[in-house]
């Protein structure tokens, strides 16, 4: 069974006292009726990470980075290695997020070599992709989407790709308060189901986890969640909000 996964992506959010008390109330927020087949994520900025790291020696949430270096490790000045991740315990780690591909310029080349970095310190990627509107608008985004991940992820053996939690985020969703609906979403999360199990079978597309992302909220969490091949999101600003993430991951 693939798991069910709500990540909240911070972004470059919060001041370290919002992160310490937000944090908190996520943990309040989680000691009632939480569901338990629900793996909760927060990928706060790179300085949190170890105030969130501590925080999940007492509650159940897993923590992700929300970007990696592609290098290795050694003169790289202001990055952030996969082993460096990997040794503060982290499970996931945000790869190819539309904004990282548009502000700096990150090529499939690039991702690729990220979610190579990943796999060899045993951290999953969470890997982003998602048409722009004009794509959208022109009947494009079967063919992008597809492409974003064969340029990127398909090269990958069986094996590796097994680690990889995939986000649809439609670029025109992102922040925006445009939702795609439960019908496009489902659309995409199927034809991206199709493209592994053409590529790695279909055990592997149905162990795939696909989260959707862009304006899901509290209230259209639950009926995104309930289609078919949705099985979770990729939660932006509402995941500022403990009590708006913790509703949105009792969704299911
Ligand atoms: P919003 O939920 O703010 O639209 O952001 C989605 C996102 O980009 C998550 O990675």
């Amino acid at each position: 069974m693939r798991s069910k996964i709500v990540a909240g992506n911070w972004k470059m959010n919060q001041t370290f006292q919002n992160a310490d008390e937000l944090l908190y109330q996520i943990g309040e927020g989680m000691e009632k009726d939480f569901p338990q087949d629900v793996e909760l994520v927060i990928c706060p900025p790179f300085v949190y990470l170890e105030l969130a790291t501590d925080f999940a020696q007492e509650i159940e949430f897993k923590i992700g980075a929300q970007n990696v270096s592609q290098y290795d490790g050694g003169a790289y000045t202001g990055e952030i290695s996969a082993e460096m991740l990997s040794s503060m315990d982290l499970d996931y780690c945000i790869v190819g997020h539309s904004e990282r591909r548009k502000y700096f310029g990150e090529s499939a080349e690039v991702l690729t070599q990220k979610v190579n970095q990943l796999l060899e310190y045993g951290v999953q990627p969470i890997f982003c992709v998602g048409e722009q509107l004009e794509d959208r608008e022109a009947g494009k985004h079967f063919e992008i989407i597809k492409s974003q991940l064969q340029e990127a992820l398909f090269g990958l053996s069986q094996s590796e790709f097994a680690n990889i939690v995939l986000a649809y985020e439609p670029v025109w969703a992102i922040g925006t308060g445009k939702t795609a609906s439960p019908e496009q979403a489902q659309e995409i999360h199927a034809f991206i189901r199709s493209l592994v199990a053409a590529k790695y079978g279909e055990d592997q597309a149905q162990e795939t986890s696909i989260l959707y992302g862009g304006s899901c909220n509290a209230k259209n969490a639950k009926e995104l969640f309930a289609q078919t091949d949705v099985d979770g999101g990729l939660i932006g600003g509402a995941a500022l909000k403990a009590d708006d993430f913790i509703s949105i991951a009792k969704s299911f």
